[in-house]
């Protein structure tokens, strides 16, 4: 049970004060019924509560998929650069959002967005072996040598030991490659792909485990996960999924 007024502002209706002044006018309506006291506690599955007549369809968690722009940081403030939260529709926008794991500025692609953090953590942990793929341009071709050298788990900088990744080709003429790991090290597909001479032109995520970029998102735009997608396995190892909550 909770408090009606944590209930709303937890789904993002609006900040304590905002949603206490919408309680105490008479906006909200709990089973069909006004309520105006702010401190009367509720189970919000089994309540259903409206503001003005609409339904907050209460979720105890958001699991947001965007296609991360370019130019955009992975943080959820920062007090220069626009971030990934700053670009959330209004409708996805709650306290407590923040982005599972880092995509660095000039990265595209599928960056999860979560108040979860044990999920969060699930995803980002090498331990459980959940795959980032990327789509990876590069300055030239990638010899299958160098490849080899990729999935056997590259040194990077000299001392950092990478994990092994999986590679393929996806375009040898345009040298568009994919890469597939399961740690997030600072830059690790840049430096995995300096560690065997070549530069990174553009990067793409385009998979966390089974859960594959929507590509009728445009860059910059993000939607809550299907209930299907929510039951996708994430892991090759160990079993993770999102939370059913
Ligand atoms: N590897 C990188 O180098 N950058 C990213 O943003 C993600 C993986």
């Amino acid at each position: 049970m909770e408090r009606l007024d944590k209930i709303l502002a937890s789904q993002g209706v609006g900040t304590r004060s905002e949603v206490r002044k919408l309680i105490w006018s008479g906006r909200v309506a709990v089973d069909g019924e006004i309520c105006r006291a702010i401190d009367s506690k509720w189970e919000p599955t089994a309540h259903d509560i409206t503001v003005s007549g609409t339904p907050i369809c209460y979720r105890r968690h958001l699991y947001i998929m965007m296609n991360k722009p370019d130019g955009v940081v992975s943080a959820s403030n920062d007090s220069h650069v626009e971030t990934v939260i700053d670009i959330l529709p209004p409708d996805l926008r709650r306290k407590g959002l923040f982005p599972v794991g880092r995509l660095d500025k000039d990265t595209t692609g599928l960056l999860l967005i979560t108040d979860d953090g044990a999920f969060a953590h699930s995803v980002t942990s090498p331990g459980k072996k959940v795959f980032k793929t990327y789509r990876v341009s590069l300055d030239g071709a990638l010899s299958e040598e160098d490849a080899e050298v990729l999935r056997r788990g590259v040194m990077i900088d000299g001392n950092e030991q990478c994990l092994p990744a999986q590679v393929a080709v996806l375009d040898e003429e345009r040298y568009i490659y994919e890469i597939r790991i399961c740690e997030g090290k600072f830059h690790q597909v840049k430096r995995m792909a300096q560690a065997v001479g070549r530069r990174v032109t553009a990067l793409e995520r385009t998979a966390v485990g089974a859960l594959t970029l929507d590509s009728s998102l445009a860059r910059g735009q993000a939607r809550e996960l299907t209930e299907a997608e929510k039951r996708l396995p994430l892991s090759d190892g160990e079993d993770v999924a999102l939370s059913r909550t």
